[in-house]
């Protein structure tokens, strides 16, 4: 047989991964008022990466004490403490041969205010999202347009966060850029009606992930990897298309393609799915327009799935699949019949139960 595309090294930057399967950013919800996770949501991590994959992401850690934290026990890298907390598990995880990457965000209007220390929540634009908040059953409340202050101290977040995750030892960073999460909301016109430089045409609604992405790859040194993560999809839009068109999509991409990041992460629900009425998915849409490494996500459960989705990307990540089988990369390898887990099935990953 072919030997798997799945298992051949892939070169990123100065970084040679095992293999091209990682584990999928997933927030736990488990930290408490220090905002530091349970010890068994960082052995999980490194338990994942002991057990063959060459990637393993971090939960989105939140990048401020103002109005970035969106669920209920999100953690930060802010302090000593926090840094100190991370530490290990880094060591650990590359030890076992894996590179730890450190996602970040901002939520944006997503927010759950009362979980913010400063009870904001602001956005680009004074919309809220059209569903209510899956773990309240409420409206989200209406966000507060963001001032030039907000736009500068939002900013100042993600770049205080970074150098917690480089002080931590992270071999790179991911901002979160996805899942009508803050990024998302400046680069969609269905969020962002503003009428300054950060809305309007394309170029304005990127100047926000621009000024993020500059102002952060200034604190990262040269042999760490900055990514950034995309959709098309939002949590709590789920039927919205966050960019009007294939074109719009593909000029954000160009745009990313122009700044100093080391691969872009395609989130989707189905990798396979045709994207904007036309006969391509996101990773080929994604691939027409970027030489930069490309990560898919969403719906890869076995080795079929893993292969099929590599054809039109570098790098497999699986959320579900690597949270609910440790086994998960042998299993693969041995092209198990595995079947695939439903978002339900993940519920448990809120819980204070621990995964094995
Ligand atoms: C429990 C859970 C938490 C998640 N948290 C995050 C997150 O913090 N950041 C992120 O970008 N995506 C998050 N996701 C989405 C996953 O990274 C992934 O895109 C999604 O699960 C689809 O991949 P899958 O079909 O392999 O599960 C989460 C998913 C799950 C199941």
């Amino acid at each position: 047989m072919k030997p798997d595309k799945l298992f051949t090294p892939f070169k990123i930057k100065d970084f040679t991964l095992n293999n091209r399967i990682g584990v999928a950013p997933m927030t736990r919800m488990s930290s408490s008022a220090d905002s530091i996770p349970r010890q068994d949501v960082f052995d999980f991590l490194v338990r994942r990466a002991k057990n063959g994959a060459s990637i393993v992401y971090t939960e989105a850690i939140v990048t401020d004490y103002e109005s970035a934290q969106g669920y209920p026990g999100q953690a930060r890298m802010l302090t000593q403490p926090q840094i100190d907390a991370w530490k290990p598990v880094v060591e650990k995880i590359q030890k076992a041969g894996a590179i730890a990457i450190m996602q970040m965000f901002h939520c944006g209007r997503m927010a759950w205010p009362e979980v913010n220390p400063a009870n904001r929540s602001i956005a680009p634009s004074t919309i809220t999202p059209k569903q209510n908040n899956p773990l309240t059953g409420e409206p989200y409340p209406v966000p507060e347009a963001m001032s030039r202050f907000d736009i500068e101290h939002v900013i100042a977040g993600f770049v205080e966060t970074a150098k917690g995750a480089v002080e931590a030892g992270f071999d790179g960073i991911e901002i979160h850029g996805a899942h009508g999460y803050l990024i998302n909301q400046f680069l969609s016109s269905y969020s962002n009606k503003r009428s300054d430089g950060y809305g309007g045409s394309v170029k304005n609604r990127y100047r926000f992930a621009h000024e993020v992405i500059q102002a952060v790859q200034k604190v990262i040194p040269e042999d760490r990897l900055l990514i950034v993560r995309i959709s098309n999809w939002a949590i709590a839009d789920m039927e919205v298309s966050l960019f009007g068109s294939k074109e719009e999509y593909q000029e954000i991409i160009r745009r990313f393609s122009g700044e100093p990041i080391d691969a872009i992460s395609v989130s989707t629900y189905e990798y396979h799915q045709k994207a904007f009425g036309t006969d391509k998915n996101m990773a080929q849409l994604t691939r027409e327009v970027t030489e930069l490494p490309v990560m898919i996500c969403g719906g890869i459960y076995d080795r079929a799935s893993g292969e099929e989705a590599l054809k039109d990307a570098d790098i497999v990540l699986s959320g579900k699949s690597l949270l609910l089988n440790p086994n998960w990369v042998e299993d693969v390898r041995a092209g198990k019949v595995l079947s695939r887990y439903k978002s339900k099935d993940a519920d448990i990953a809120y819980t204070s139960e621990p995964l094995p």
